[in-house]
Formats: structure tokens, sequence, C-alpha cells
């Protein structure tokens, strides 16, 4: 749902896509001579990636990643042709022709993939352009040292294929201090001696505040041009981007005692106001907030009390004077005061998960994109 007309529907997603792009010119601004992309897979971490991704090509992002071909050939005809479309996972066996036909660049990452990719350009007699993703230590996508020696070893093998990058993927950037960092980085730089020359990308938004040696020449944020924190346990340099706010459907008034929600899980010990407002579980809303997670009024700290429902929580607002809270009202379940970080710490997940899990029944509002006031 994109009307922002909250009559309809029981939240509003306000995303502030003007913010994004001031992330993406910090981010740009900090990795000085490289080259900023921006990964807008999982519709832009949940966020709209054909909203997100030209105002960011408008804002001078040239490069973008999504994880799936589908995910490309939505994005593609909403950027500029000159922005490349890169898919993480590559091409599954027999997509390779519609990867070229769409202009699509494909990160290979296993000898299979590279073989794939080489038979199409064998057959339409030209080079095509790929990267190629190795293993620097994380045991997920991209080549095994066994199959990159392999592949050293038999130039043959990348026959027809233009290395338009060579790239790895960290497995514990956000926590500056583990040796792992290090240990990827010495291994990613032996990886590109055995690759011919290319243009090298490490760094996640994490990474990028690991240092100019993890920059090379493309660094790959998602998380942080969508506001999520980038280094554990430090402050957030980047602009907030999300607010939700939920529409209060009714309040009343409960004795001591009184139990609430599904399983009973909550009693009063006082005389309670209890609201209801229309975010559940189907809305994103994790369940694991159940009796942790709060909302806020007007400055005021609203605790979710009893279970997260499938479209409703309900929260103590006897902070809150009688009248105050008329159905309709809106309340913040994420803003300045309760950001993502925030949330995802009380559910005991990553700002991620509850991005990428906002469902599609919000009225959704898009403000600070290119050319609006
Ligand atoms: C290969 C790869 N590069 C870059 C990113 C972006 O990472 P982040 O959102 O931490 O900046 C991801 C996200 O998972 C990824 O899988």
């Amino acid at each position: 749902m994109t009307d922002h007309d909250t009559s309809r529907a029981g939240a509003l997603l306000t995303i502030d896509v003007g913010a994004i792009c001031d992330n993406w010119r910090s981010l740009q601004a900090a990795v000085g001579a490289a080259q900023c992309a921006a990964v807008v897979k999982a519709d832009a971490y949940g966020l709209g990636a054909t909203r997100v991704a030209p105002a960011l090509a408008a804002a001078g992002c040239r490069t973008f990643f999504v994880a799936h071909l589908d995910e490309a050939l939505a994005l593609k005809p909403a950027l500029p042709a000159h922005a490349a479309v890169l898919v993480l996972h590559g091409p599954t066996p027999g997509t390779e022709a519609e990867f070229e036909r769409r202009g699509i660049v494909p990160v290979l990452n296993s000898a299979a993939q590279i073989a794939g990719w080489r038979a199409l350009a064998r057959r339409l007699d030209r080079e095509l352009p790929a990267f190629v993703q190795v293993d620097s230590g994380m045991a997920r996508l991209g080549l095994s040292p066994v199959e990159l020696q392999a592949v050293a070893a038999d130039a043959p093998s990348l026959a027809g294929i233009r290395v338009a990058g060579v790239m790895s993927h960290l497995a514990c950037a956000e926590d500056q201090a583990n040796p792992a960092n290090r240990e990827q980085l010495q291994r990613f730089r032996a990886a590109r001696r055995l690759l011919p020359a290319a243009p090298a990308s490490f760094a996640n938004s994490s990474a990028i505040f690991l240092g100019d040696d993890y920059h090379f020449d493309l660094v790959r944020p998602g998380a942080a041009l969508y506001g999520i924190a980038p280094v554990a346990g430090a402050s957030n340099p980047l602009r907030p981007v999300v607010r939700l706010q939920g529409k209060v459907m009714q309040t009343r008034d409960i004795e001591p005692g009184t139990p609430v929600g599904y399983g009973h899980s909550w009693r009063c010990g006082q005389p309670t106001r209890i609201a209801t407002v229309s975010v559940g579980y189907a809305d994103g809303w994790l369940r694991a907030l159940s009796n942790r997670g709060a909302a806020w009024f007007n400055g005021t700290l609203l605790p979710l009390v009893g279970k997260v429902s499938m479209d409703t929580i309900t929260l103590d607002a006897s902070a809150v004077p009688a009248g105050a809270l008329q159905p309709g009202a809106l309340v913040d379940l994420i803003n300045e005061q309760q950001d993502v970080d925030t949330v995802a710490a009380q559910a005991g997940t990553i700002g991620y998960e509850v991005l990428t899990s906002l469902g599609q029944r919000y009225a959704r509002r898009y403000v600070g994109e290119p050319g609006t006031a």
C-alpha cells in the first residue's frame, strides 16, 4: 500500500529518501576516491527499491547490488541506462542469456557459475562482464580456496569473461576489534593476486568504518544507507530514515489483576489504561517484542504489555491522560527516540531483520525524494 492516507491502513510508515541520499553522500565522502555503490536487495531492505534506487542514482550512485535476477529485472527500468545492476547470487543455470539480454552483471560465486558465463560468452563470441566473488573466510558464497587455486591454474577457465570486479564479504565487520577482519583482508589481498587485475570490492557498511585498508575501489553499503548503526557499541553517525506510527483502535481502563492478551502473559498490578494499536506480527512487529517493546506518544513511553498478536499490540497507556489517546491517534513505534537498532535489541535481533520484516499493510509515505519540496 503506497497511499499515505492512513484511514484505510493500521499504521503509517514514513521513509525519508532524502536521509538515505544524505547517508549515501556521507559514506561516499568517507571512502574518498573509492566508489560508493548501494545494496538495494530485499526491496532496499524493505523500504522500496524502485523509490530508493532512482533517488540514489540522482544523488550520484552508479552501481546497485541486488540478490536475485528477479530483483534486478524489477529495478533496471527504474534506473538510468548508465547505472550498473549486479546480482550477488549470480545466474542460476539457464538464466545466463537473460542476464546478458537485460544488461545485468552477475557476481560469479562458483566454478559452475564461471563455466555457465564462459559458455555464453563462447556462444555469443564476445566478452561478457562479471564480478568474481571469493570466499575470504565466511564459508557462504564465492570461490572456495580450492576452486580459486583451480581457476588460477587454468587461465582458459575465465576465457571470454571480462572480470569487472573481484569481491568478497566480511563476516564480523561490525565488531571492529575482531581479528577475523584482518585475516579476511589478508586472504582477500592474496586472492586478488591469483585473478586477473580488476577493481576490488570488499566493504559493506560496517567495513567502511574499519579504515582505508578495507575500501579498495568499490564499497557496498546497505544497512548504513537505511540508518542502521554500522559499528557495534558506537554512536550512529548516519541519519535516521524510518518512522513507523501505529494507529490506536481503542482504549480501556482495567482493574488490578486483569489479564491482557493471548495466554494471559501479563496482568496489571494496579488500575491501568490499555491502548490497543493496529500493528502486529503480520506487519513485522516481531512477536519477540511481547512484554518487551514500547511505543511513544508525545514523548511519553508506553510499554508494550501482553503478547504481540497478528494484527494488534496492547500498550500500557496509563501515563497518558484519559482522553488523550482517541481512536485514530498515532503512536510512534520507530522514531528518533526508539530507533531501528533499539527495537532490534528489544526483540533480540538485528536492525536488518526489523527493517526487512516491515509488512506490506502499512500506508507508506516517501519524503525527501528528488524534485519534491
Ligand atoms: C555480499 C554483500 N555485500 C554487501 C552487503 C551489504 O551489507 P550491509 O547491509 O551490512 O552494508 C551485503 C548484505 O548482506 C552482502 O550480502
